[in-house]
């Protein structure tokens, strides 16, 4: 049966949808702690070269594959290499943003609970040192999180049910350029502060002497998962992209977009750490318990401006987690309405539901659940570990190795540029870098999450 497949409207469009899916908790939440363990301003300039010399072409492999073959990444890889074990490799990309999303809607959850907190005055009605407490206290409660991820997954099911341009595109045009709009008012917030300054030197002055070993790695990891790579979600999005986009200029749109998000969260965040005397390297816990402190602090004596602040904080960090979550959704929902000829409501009402019943389980692992460990770790960190540091990289490697080795050069040289149109000169240096550089990289990040 040969359906029409939906486009994008507009390179606007593509963008913003690409762009909705890499920008996300990993910019806002991930990214200022992670800086903020591997120091600063020089992390920042190899997260840079990462995303450049690394990201960027898998970002163009996906990108290739999703466009030539127009379908999901399962389809994708039995279309353009039929017969061989490609789809299966196909395959594991389609399952890994799944096993994301379990995790990433209990996250999204807690912004939930952040945001109604911030809305019911609860920051400002106690003292500053008891708000970080509220964390703990929140997320092993046996019900509340479950709550949150519920209406979390929900919300995701509903957007996602509205089709690609209904829902996806019209959410993303939305949310994008508002949340844009907010960082920035929290930065000009934050830079305000006394002791702001402290905070801009230490984003801006490189100090190299900080950067270990693992810091390349931590760069790389989070380069995937900001850019929301190796997972099959830009190879999707792509398949929705029409014929006479030029690939590059997404490309290089997404991934700029997507590193202004995460240096303007940094701005917008550390500065207001360093002027509260707390440490830049607080962990995962920065964003849900050191800003609302914060934010109690700022508005000492004046509960509305703590409100007001918070609140645009957490509607920022809620619409992004938003538009990434959604386009993990989506790439199951392809595989499924592509593949197995299943309605888009039933597949969408499917998955949510799959997919919610595992992050119920995540959930729990912080409070009744907590004694059930894989490896040592809880339900929750195993999922994290295993999708940020096998999962991702591995997706990495299969796209940049079929586009590099499996795909003729001159069916890649012809999706990239346009048929001989666009591009041509850059053409050589993208696919040297996703032949050579980007698997050997890859290769790289795997051998020191083995060995460190
Ligand atoms: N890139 C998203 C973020 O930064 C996370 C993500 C990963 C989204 C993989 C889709 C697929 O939060």
């Amino acid at each position: 049966m040969i359906r029409k497949r939906e486009h994008f409207g507009s390179r606007f469009a593509v963008i913003a949808a690409m762009a909705g899916s890499a920008v996300g908790l990993g910019n806002i939440w991930r990214f200022p702690f992670i800086l903020g363990e591997y120091g600063g301003a020089a992390f920042i300039l190899v997260y840079i070269a990462a995303c450049v010399v690394l990201a960027l072409p898998i970002f163009y492999a996906e990108s290739i594959i999703g466009r030539a073959a127009r379908t999901d990444t399962f389809g994708a890889m039995s279309k353009l290499a039929p017969g061989t074990p490609w789809r299966w490799a196909g395959l594991l990309t389609v399952v890994s943003p799944l096993l994301i999303l379990c995790y990433y809607s209990v996250v999204g959850g807690w912004s939930v609970e952040y945001l109604f907190k911030s809305l019911s005055f609860s920051f400002t009605d106690i003292p500053a040192e008891e708000v970080p407490h509220f964390f703990g206290r929140f997320i092993s409660s046996p019900w509340q999180p479950v709550f949150t991820h519920t209406a979390f997954m929900a919300a995701v099911a509903f957007i996602v049910l509205g089709g690609v341009n209904k829902g996806i595109e019209k959410f993303s045009k939305l949310a994008m350029p508002a949340l844009f709009v907010l960082i920035l008012v929290i930065v000009g917030y934050s830079l305000t502060l006394p002791g702001a300054m402290k905070g801009v030197e230490y984003l801006v002055k490189p100090d190299f002497s900080r950067l270990t070993a693992d810091a390349y790695a931590a760069a790389l990891g989070q380069a995937f998962f900001s850019l929301s790579l190796g997972v099959g979600t830009i190879l999707t999005y792509s398949s929705y992209v029409k014929k006479e986009e030029n690939l590059l200029v997404s490309g290089v749109g997404t991934a700029v977009s997507d590193l202004l998000f995460a240096i303007i969260a940094a701005f917008a965040v550390i500065p207001a750490v360093f002027a509260s005397g707390l440490h830049p390297g607080a962990g995962p816990g920065l964003v849900f318990e050191t800003l609302p402190y914060i934010f109690n602090k700022m508005g000492e004596g004046v509960p509305v401006l703590t409100t007001l602040v918070s609140s645009i904080f957490f509607v920022a960090i809620l619409a992004a987690a938003l538009t990434s979550a959604i386009s993990m959704l989506e790439v199951g929902v392809a595989f499924l309405t592509d593949e197995r000829g299943m309605k888009r409501r039933t597949a969408t009402l499917l998955l949510a539901f799959l997919c919610w019943v595992v992050g119920v389980l995540c959930s729990l692992s912080f409070g009744s659940l907590s004694e059930v460990k894989f490896l040592g770790l809880s339900i929750f960190d195993f999922l994290d570990h295993l999708c940020s540091d096998w999962l991702l990289p591995l997706g990495g490697l299969i796209f940049t190795t079929f586009v590099g080795w499996k795909m003729s050069k001159a069916s890649v040289r012809e999706e990239f540029t346009n048929g001989g149109t666009v591009n041509t000169r850059l053409f050589g240096v993208i696919y040297f870098l996703m032949r050579y550089v980007a698997p050997v990289g890859i290769l790289v990040v795997f051998a020191t999450n083995l060995l460190l």
